[in-house]
């Protein structure tokens, strides 16, 4: 037999999964890690963690498959994106723990930046817009904080990583510092549309570009692993950011085809083709993909909270213990109340783009419990949706197909599933493999491999598991995001 392994490195876990050649799931292991607040919006990761989790899920999904690391002709990495490493080229060791893509602390950086006008400017390169969640204002402020660092960085002694980069470097034993397209496209400091590092952006923010990965394509040479790790060296094929392996897993190939992955956060990405969209409404423009030295584009709508409001409501509130207790209270729920929750936890990602705001709850009666509650968070999710496709809609105009593949822990609930589709008024379709993040990741690096098919061709065995069709009356949707808007002006004005 064959194999193809996906690693996926997430922001609460590490995962790695075993496919045939015919990208079935195999054999799979998960590892949980700490998560470090230092200070309130600040959120990092331990790069040893890191690295660890995905060296023992890896070695744990080869040994549960039964399977000889002989037999296993690639690897696929997919990660958490936009989270800052920073380390030293000689030893390995990273100067500071990894900043998150979570983490708040250089908004007054951002805003500042915006204050003296640069933001036109980084847009039209980056795509991105300036907001902490990005790499390269983290990268600064480690560059800022580490005493020495930046003059290490300009002699060439350190090296810088997003999360992939950061796992190429473990997995080759220092041998390859690269990342790919969809990654570098996330960092602030990659030109998309000239494909290169962008030496402006780069001098504006005070980084030394002798830190800077090389960018290859999602399905390229990436090294191979020391022989040491897994007995043997195996090649390691394919990289992309987990928000474009999952565009990739869900075969949205053809300008128009859009998909939404909802884990912590939910990110919809909407494939633009060979245009670079600039967006009109705050969404970014950003790589899908980079096949054969060709990028193909998306818009991106990125939300901070999704299933970390159902986390919320297990580990804040203690109103449920499981997940999947929040179907039942949902469906239990007063349909006379209009309980509306804004769950801005960590500010408003797209395409509000307010990392000040906090969210908030309104309409609550003495008659509200926590049933209501786990509506109103349910709801929340497929509200913020629209607004991301709103957006989109706007963006792109008509030719957008209307249909959203989804895919991720929560859309494993019908109940949210079905309120996304009648909040869209569009269809929603849910695939039979819904792991498409580590799938997207496997075929990357079994189409270099040569042992998949071309995109159109694994586009056709992309298979339907339920489609759900709007019921809801279009007056009732109306009236339901116009106080889901209302909601969310008052929240940012508080
Ligand atoms: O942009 C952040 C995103 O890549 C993180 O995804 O699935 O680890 O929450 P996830």
């Amino acid at each position: 037999m064959t194999y193809i392994l996906a690693i996926d490195q997430g922001t609460t876990s590490s995962r790695a999964i075993l496919f045939d050649v015919a990208l079935r799931p195999v054999a799979q292991a998960q590892e949980e890690f700490p998560q470090h607040y230092p200070a309130s919006g600040w959120v990092e990761h331990d790069p040893a963690d890191l690295w660890s989790s995905v060296a023992a899920t890896a070695r744990a999904a080869i040994e549960k498959a039964g399977t000889g690391a002989g037999d296993i002709a690639a690897i696929g990495i997919t990660n958490q994106r936009e989270t800052t490493l920073l380390w030293d080229r000689a030893s390995g060791k990273p100067l500071h723990n990894a900043i998150v893509w979570q983490d708040r602390r250089t908004a007054d950086t951002c805003a500042a930046l915006k204050a003296a006008g640069h933001e036109a400017m980084i847009s039209a390169r980056t795509g991105l817009l300036l907001d902490p969640y990005f790499s390269g204002t983290k990268l600064k402020w480690l560059l800022d904080t580490i005493p020495g660092a930046r003059d290490r960085a300009a002699r060439g002694e350190l090296a810088f990583g997003t999360v992939d980069t950061w796992l190429i470097w473990n997995l080759t034993g220092g041998r390859v510092h690269a990342t790919d397209a969809t990654n570098a496209a996330r960092t602030l400091l990659f030109n998309i549309a000239t494909n290169a590092w962008d030496a402006e952006i780069c001098a504006l923010l005070d980084i030394p570009m002798a830190l800077l990965p090389e960018v290859r394509d999602c399905a390229d040479d990436y090294g191979t692993t020391r022989a040491d790790l897994f007995g043997r060296e195996i090649p390691i094929l394919g990289v992309a950011g987990d928000q474009q392996a999952a565009t990739v897993g869900q075969a949205c190939f053809a300008p128009g085809m859009m998909k939404s992955t909802y884990g912590t956060g939910c990110f919809a990405l909407l494939n633009t083709g060979a245009d670079m969209v600039p967006s009109k409404n705050r969404l970014l423009t950003t790589i899908a993909y980079r096949l054969n030295g060709r990028t193909t584009y998306a818009l991106e709508g990125s939300i901070f909270i999704a299933g970390a409001v159902v986390q919320w409501l297990r580990d804040g509130l203690k109103i449920i213990r499981e997940a999947r207790e929040t179907q039942p209270l949902a469906e239990a729920a007063d349909a006379g109340q209009d309980v509306v929750f804004v769950p801005a936890f960590t500010g408003l990602g797209a395409p509000y783009w307010r990392p000040d705001c906090r969210g908030a709850i309104y309409g609550l009666t003495r008659n509200s419990g926590p049933a209501e509650l786990a509506r109103a968070a349910l709801e929340s999710v497929g509200y913020q949706t629209r607004d991301l496709l709103e957006a989109m809609r706007s963006d792109w105009g008509a030719e957008a197909d209307g249909v959203l593949r989804v895919d991720g822990g929560m859309t494993a609930s019908d109940w949210t599933m079905q309120f996304l589709s009648d909040i869209l008024g569009a269809p929603v379709d849910r695939p039979v493999v819904t792991e498409t993040t580590a799938l997207g990741a496997a075929y990357l690096a079994g189409l270099q491999a040569g042992l998949c098919p071309d995109p159109t061709e694994f586009g056709k065995a992309w298979a339907l598991e339920r489609r759900f069709a709007p019921r809801m009356s279009e007056a009732d949707r109306s009236a339901r995001y116009a106080r889901w808007s209302r909601a969310v002006q008052a929240t940012m004005t508080v």
